[in-house]
């Protein structure tokens, strides 16, 4: 009964923080930020990268929680309401008019761009998430017969076997889809929030190995010493880019959130603890990485980085083996939590739009995903002659989707929010908590949705767009 349960889901504020972080944190915290980090130079990008994530992702994610909570809807559905194309409970738009043809084009677009990239994203994602599947298995298998596990000869066998990498995608999302079919995610996303302490100690174990190493010192000054030379033109959008993948935002899922959101709620702490929460995970993952990196001189950069250097830590610490399957395991609840929030948040756009049952819409999402995983599973294999820009597919994906469509759909809806939503809902949303701080809060908020955070990420596209040529 999925309407009964998106009354009662989020009945306790624990049951959202646990639920939206598990979403939130996954592969973008552990895989993609340390190879971003290193691609970009190190330390400067992560100064950047930490002002994006305030200056940018915590007004934009409040945003999202804002609409979704506002107008009891996914993304498409609640753009189109503000379209003045649905019929609506209340009223959200804060004009009466109905907005020019321009603008109602605009808004039913950008909801399709989000989850057209929700959707590709998801297929790549799984397509990451069969690695650390592979990895987890490896390491189990070693716990009986520790000779048998090389770490480079593991990644290697995966990444010459386009066929494994796609046997290995289709396991993973068929566990999404009869999670997401059954309507268990939310019990799911929780217990990814609840495995994430143990993660945490399994990290923290890790990243003081990784200290221990003698590359730590120079590694810790590539992180955390910012050499401003560094930075190119497409950095900040680079930087942007990141801090919405990270904190899941720009494809509509904050918004699924929002809408499950019970009424007692305070939008703007929730938007910040999810962010700091977020970040801090991404800066030790760092932390436990790039020592690793330096100390075997690994390649900079490129989707590999997280598979080339963990599984080597693993081999040389003691005990290190069963360190490996803690932290392969958790990787993978990671991964599915943020995946069942991919796939989930599809399916409610789907199911709000068209009515389709939740065992069928899950189904058609599944198979059209598994149709895009082919490339990029096959990109390292079958297909790496198939180069776009010089990036094999799998990258070249990751690039467009993460650096481009991500925030031009954020922008637009932070941007609509700012707009079009009724002032008057939005500001009891931040006065809920009678403080003399609140109203100036909400002021802070909706000036620098409309002035300040806007221009940001228009300036970051541009100067992107101007190091294409
Ligand atoms: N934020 C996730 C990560 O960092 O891996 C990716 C993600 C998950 C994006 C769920 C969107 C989403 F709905």
């Amino acid at each position: 009964m999925p309407q009964a349960s998106k009354t009662t889901i989020f009945e306790t504020r624990l049951g959202f923080y646990l639920a939206a972080i598990g979403s939130a944190f996954g592969l973008g915290n552990l895989w993609r930020f340390p190879y971003v980090v290193a691609q970009n130079g190190g330390g400067a990008f992560v100064l950047l990268y930490l002002f994006m994530v305030l200056l940018v992702g915590v007004p934009f994610l409040i945003g999202e929680l804002m609409l979704g909570k506002i107008s009891r809807s996914s993304l498409v559905p609640a753009l189109h309401k503000l379209a003045g194309e649905r019929y609506q409970v209340r009223d959200v738009r804060e004009s009466e008019v109905k907005p020019a043809p321009w603008l109602r084009w605009l808004l039913k677009n950008a909801g399709t761009l989000g989850l057209v990239t929700t959707m590709v994203v998801l297929a790549y994602y799984a397509v990451i998430s069969g690695w650390v599947l592979h990895f987890l298995m490896q390491l189990l298998v070693s716990l009986f017969n520790p000779e048998r596990f090389h770490a480079d000869g593991a990644l290697k066998v995966l990444l010459d076997n386009g066929w494994l990498q796609l046997l290995l995608t289709s396991v993973h999302l068929l566990l999404v889809a009869i999670i997401v079919a059954n309507d268990l995610e939310f019990g799911l996303e929780k217990w990814v929030g609840y495995c994430m302490p143990v993660f945490v100690i399994l990290m923290i174990a890790l990243a003081f190995k990784s200290l221990s190493l003698e590359s730590a010192s120079e590694a810790m000054q590539f992180l955390f010493y910012p050499d401003f030379s560094k930075l190119t033109l497409k950095s900040p959008g680079q930087a942007i880019g990141h801090v919405f993948f990270t904190l899941s935002v720009g494809f509509g899922s904050m918004v699924t959130f929002g809408s499950y959101l019970r009424e007692k709620m305070y939008l703007p702490m929730a938007g910040f603890r999810v962010c700091t929460l977020d970040s801090a995970i991404s800066l030790w993952a760092g932390v436990m990485i790039f020592p690793l990196v330096v100390y075997g001189n690994s390649d900079f950069g490129g989707p590999q980085l997280l598979f080339q250097t963990v599984p080597k830590l693993v081999s040389v610490m003691p005990g290190g083996h069963w360190f490996g399957v803690g932290f392969f395991l958790c990787l993978y609840l990671a991964s599915l939590g943020a995946s069942i929030g991919l796939f989930e948040n599809v399916v409610a756009n789907w199911r709000e739009m068209r009515r389709v049952p939740r065992q069928r819409g899950a189904s058609m999402v599944a198979l059209i995903v598994f149709l895009l995983a082919v490339g990029p599973a096959l990109s390292s294999s079958v297909l790496s002659g198939v180069r776009v820009g010089g990036r094999g597919l799998l990258e070249f994906l990751d690039e467009a989707l993460i650096n481009w469509c991500l925030p031009i759909t954020a922008l637009v809806v932070s941007q609509v929010v700012a707009w079009l939503l009724k002032t008057e809902l939005m500001a009891a949303e931040f006065n809920d908590r009678e403080s003399a701080g609140s109203e100036r809060l909400y002021k802070n908020w909706i000036f620098s949705l409309r002035y300040v955070t806007g221009p940001i990420v228009v300036i970051a596209l541009l100067l992107q767009l101007i190091a294409q040529f």
